[in-house]
């Protein structure tokens, strides 16, 4: 569904940041970037979303022809992006944040349909919804944005190390919650620096190094490989 082609971006007039980049997500997968720090993994979601400058390449989202086109027909097309840390609204509760989520609908009805089915499918989120989000723990604040993003019920999420700060058992939950927003029809692309738990849930993963692909593959057989191994599973 999302095909990125010999991508090259930057930003402004500066350098290139990524150069010929190539990836897919196909229908109902979970897509992982890995990489060391600078690597470039946030400017591919960033330039998905139209916020970066594009110099060459393609990037498709089921035919649809995405470069040089505004973010919010980007967000047209089903694409919902949850940057990097924790973006909530934080004197809001759970529930106004994840109606700010589809404020572009402009429909009560048509949003409070979309809150229940979240709840039903977030069951954690029902029973926070009254709670401004500042008291939320860090994991549950997470799970707050993830929903936001649900809201607009996108074909494509892009998440940009939603883990960040989180204990090991908590990331495996966000990962579990990906796998529930994958079986309800919404494929993702997630930037995650915990190697191991991400490639045990991914069904493909690509390595970043220096702004180009160095290797990819399924995710249990990144696990394996030897140089992944030795560079970002700490072996
Ligand atoms: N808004 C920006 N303007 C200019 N350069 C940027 C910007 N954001 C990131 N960069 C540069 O792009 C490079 C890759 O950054 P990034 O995509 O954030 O890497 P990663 O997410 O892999 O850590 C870095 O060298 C960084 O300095
Ligand atoms: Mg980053």
């Amino acid at each position: 569904m999302l095909e990125i082609k010999n991508l090259t971006a930057g930003y402004g007039n500066g350098p290139d940041v990524i150069k010929n980049i190539n990836l897919k997500v196909r229908e109902g997968e979970i897509v992982t970037i890995i990489g060391p720090n600078g690597a470039g993994k946030s400017t591919i979601l960033r330039s998905i979303f139209g916020l970066t400058s594009i110099r060459n390449g393609e990037i498709n989202l089921s035919g649809e022809n995405l470069v040089n086109q505004k973010t919010d027909q980007i967000i047209k097309h089903g694409v919902c992006y949850v940057p990097q840390g924790r973006s909530v609204f934080s004197t809001m509760t759970v529930e106004e944040n994840l109606q700010m989520g589809a404020y572009i609908l402009n429909d009560k009805k048509e949003i409070d349909g979309r809150l229940g089915k979240i709840y039903s499918r977030f069951p954690n989120l029902y029973a926070k919804r009254k709670c401004a989000a500042q008291n939320l723990s860090g994991g549950q604040q997470q799970m707050v944005s993830l929903g936001r993003a649900l809201m607009l019920n996108p074909k494509l999420l892009l998440l940009d190390e939603p883990s960040i700060g989180l204990s090991p058992k908590l990331t495996m939950e966000v990962f579990e919650n990906c796998r529930t927003i994958k079986k309800n029809g919404t494929s993702i692309l997630i930037i995650e620096q915990n190697a191991n738990i991400a490639l045990q849930y991914t069904d493909h993963a690509y390595v970043l190094e220096m702004g180009e692909n160095r290797l990819d593959g399924k995710g249990k057989e990144l696990l394996k490989n030897k140089k992944v191994g030795k560079l970002y599973l700490g072996r």
